[in-house]
């Protein structure tokens, strides 16, 4: 037996450095987690407690429809008209295991193999996994701190002829918003161009200024994932949703029947208690501890040598440059977590061509551990940052 060819890809670093801070652990080490993207709070309470109640009255909690539970989905059209005052037909829901389910069903629903895929860098690396798996074309875009790193109309133009844009707003790893100007300015030039938008606002609800537009302020066009790992604080659950146009729900539909049959039942109903005033509230509680983090990522990093720190408008991640502190990512990080007990991410998850110059911080904690973590960083940078 031999691997497959399109099995031939990157790791995702951040789990490896995982992986390594965990062992560390385990052999009785305290680690200081700034590597994954997640946070350290429980869920919300009214989530526990649906399952809960569910469990004592129907212990079977059997398949649901592919399309998810309909209360489910009334429950996220409600989120849509809170944030962004927008009515949304429930039936353009779709539940799915995670926004990295919604990955694989929006390109796979919208694209055949070949076509043609851009994304910005530094990015999310499932995004470009996932398209090279599913044998569609990565347009890399190569964005620089000027535009956010964000892609823009004229870089657009640059890439050449497109199927599809993933866009992220706020962005993995650099917390980057798109905002009202800019979205508007790439929905129309994507309309005009025939590209179909897919927009991950798995971060929406987290921002430190104005709240991130959605792209279906603007437009009906486009695919939106999104997820309750993130502000909902529900990582493990394995719960997202999307929100599609009219015509692509039943295509999706026959593709998330065969690859998943259903998104996970108790899930489920865990998202509908997430959605209720106490499970906002509770979300929303976080806010602060994650705005205070930021802050003292933001104030230090510069005074101890990282370079061109992107805005952080939103998200809960630092990305920075690593200056003259080191030439490799990996050397630098992987010296970080042996030497001071802090996991952080190499910067090549995010950008392959770049990334050997920059890490991701992840502050999705409490203040105190990311106080610690900024003490130890300042003594491995003073200790002259040891391999
Ligand atoms: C930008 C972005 N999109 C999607 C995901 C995947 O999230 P989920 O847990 O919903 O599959 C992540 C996880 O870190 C992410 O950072």
């Amino acid at each position: 037996m031999t691997p497959s060819k399109r099995s031939d890809i990157p790791p995702f670093y951040a789990l490896d450095v995982f992986k390594e801070a965990l062992a560390a652990e385990a052999a009785g080490r305290d680690v200081i987690h700034m590597e994954v993207g997640e946070p350290a709070f429980g869920a919300p309470a009214s989530a526990r407690r649906r399952i809960a109640e569910a469990l004592a009255g129907d212990s079977t909690l059997g398949y649901t429809s592919g399309l998810g539970l309909p209360a489910l989905r009334e429950a996220i059209a409600g989120l849509y008209q809170r944030r962004h005052g927008l009515v949304i037909d429930p039936g353009r829901i779709i539940v799915t295991t995670g926004s990295s389910a919604g990955f694989q069903l929006a390109f796979l629903s919208l694209f055949d193999a070949g076509q043609r895929v851009a994304i910005a860098d530094p990015s999310y690396p499932a995004y470009r996994n996932i398209l090279s798996v599913l044998g569609l074309r990565l347009v890399r875009i190569e964005a620089e701190l000027e535009s956010r790193y964000q892609p823009t109309p004229a870089l657009l133009a640059e890439a050449g002829p497109l199927e599809g844009l993933l866009i992220a707003s706020p962005a993995n790893p650099a917390g980057t918003v798109l905002d009202r100007a800019a979205l508007g300015a790439l929905v129309e030039h994507c309309a005009g161009a025939g590209v179909t938008i897919i927009a991950d606002e798995i971060y929406h609800g987290l921002t430190y200024g104005p709240a991130a537009p959605s792209v279906l302020e603007f437009t009906d066009e486009a695919v939106v994932i999104n997820s309750f790992s993130k502000y909902f604080t529900m990582t493990g659950w394995r719960i997202g949703w999307m929100v599609v146009p009219e015509r692509m729900v039943r295509p999706m539909e026959r593709l998330a029947q065969n690859l998943y049959i259903s998104a996970n039942h108790a899930s489920q109903i865990g998202g509908i208690g997430a959605l209720e005033p106490e499970g906002e509230a509770e979300a929303a509680s976080h806010m602060q501890e994650y705005a205070t983090n930021r802050q003292a990522l933001m104030a230090a990093l510069p005074a101890l040598g990282f370079s061109d720190i992107a805005p952080c408008d939103g998200g809960f991640y630092v990305y920075a440059g690593l200056g003259g502190l080191s030439a490799d990512s990996r050397v630098f990080c992987a010296g970080l977590l042996r030497h001071e007990g802090v996991a952080t991410t190499p910067g090549l998850d995010f950008d392959p061509v770049r990334g050997t110059g920059t890490l991701r911080l992840s502050f999705a904690q409490s203040p105190e551990r990311i106080a610690e973590g900024i003490r130890r960083i300042r003594a491995y940078v003073e200790a002259g940052c040891p391999v």
